[in-house]
């Protein structure tokens, strides 16, 4: 596995990871209807990749293909994080969250933080994260329930 930079050239296969991980992965959790409104068909390509891009995307690569993506802000916000089921629980999620907490903490960040899905909760729960509140946020018309996460960070160096 390598991690990179996100590319100009990666909207298409980050949008793919992003659907299978929620239509494979997720689907354990959400009903079809919340599926269908979370990895719905009518994102736009031209769309994602402009939020991709203007957010701090990493990308991992397994075996030359993009397995997985994550971004970052300057105040330690996990906005995306998302695996592609054929290489699920093989520390790819790992190595991203890795990456985002090593660049949050260069950025100054004090916590890190996210929205998590219930399929990821435990996999945040794993790495120190602590739920601060459940949630109902309604997506496309449909509600899905998500936590929000913190975990604190030592200053660098610290
Ligand atoms: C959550 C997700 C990113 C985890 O990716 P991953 O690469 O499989 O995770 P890792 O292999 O790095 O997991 C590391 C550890 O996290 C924990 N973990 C991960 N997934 C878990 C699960 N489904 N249940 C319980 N623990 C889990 C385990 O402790 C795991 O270690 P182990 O495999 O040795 O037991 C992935 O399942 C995913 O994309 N889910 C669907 C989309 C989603 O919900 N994204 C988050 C939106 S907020």
């Amino acid at each position: 596995m390598i991690l990179r930079d996100y590319d100009e050239s990666d909207g298409p296969a980050t949008l793919e990871v992003f659907r299978r991980a929620i239509r494979r992965t997720a689907a354990r959790d959400y009903t079809p209807e919340q599926v269908a409104a979370w990895a719905s068909d009518d994102i736009d390509p031209d769309g994602w990749a402009a939020r991709r891009r203007s957010a701090r995307t990493r990308v991992a690569e397994v075996d030359g293909r993009v397995a997985g993506f994550t971004d970052v802000d300057e105040r330690g916000y996990v906005d995306m994080l998302f695996v592609d089921p054929a290489v699920a629980r093989r520390g790819v999620a790992t190595a991203l969250l890795g990456w985002a907490t090593a660049t949050a903490q260069e950025l100054g960040a004090t916590e890190l933080s996210t929205h998590a899905s219930l399929t990821a909760r435990p996999f945040f729960e794993a790495h120190g994260f602590v739920v601060v509140v459940e949630q109902q946020p309604v997506l496309r018309g449909v509600a899905l329930t998500n936590f929000v996460m913190r975990r604190a960070l030592e200053p660098v160096g610290g």
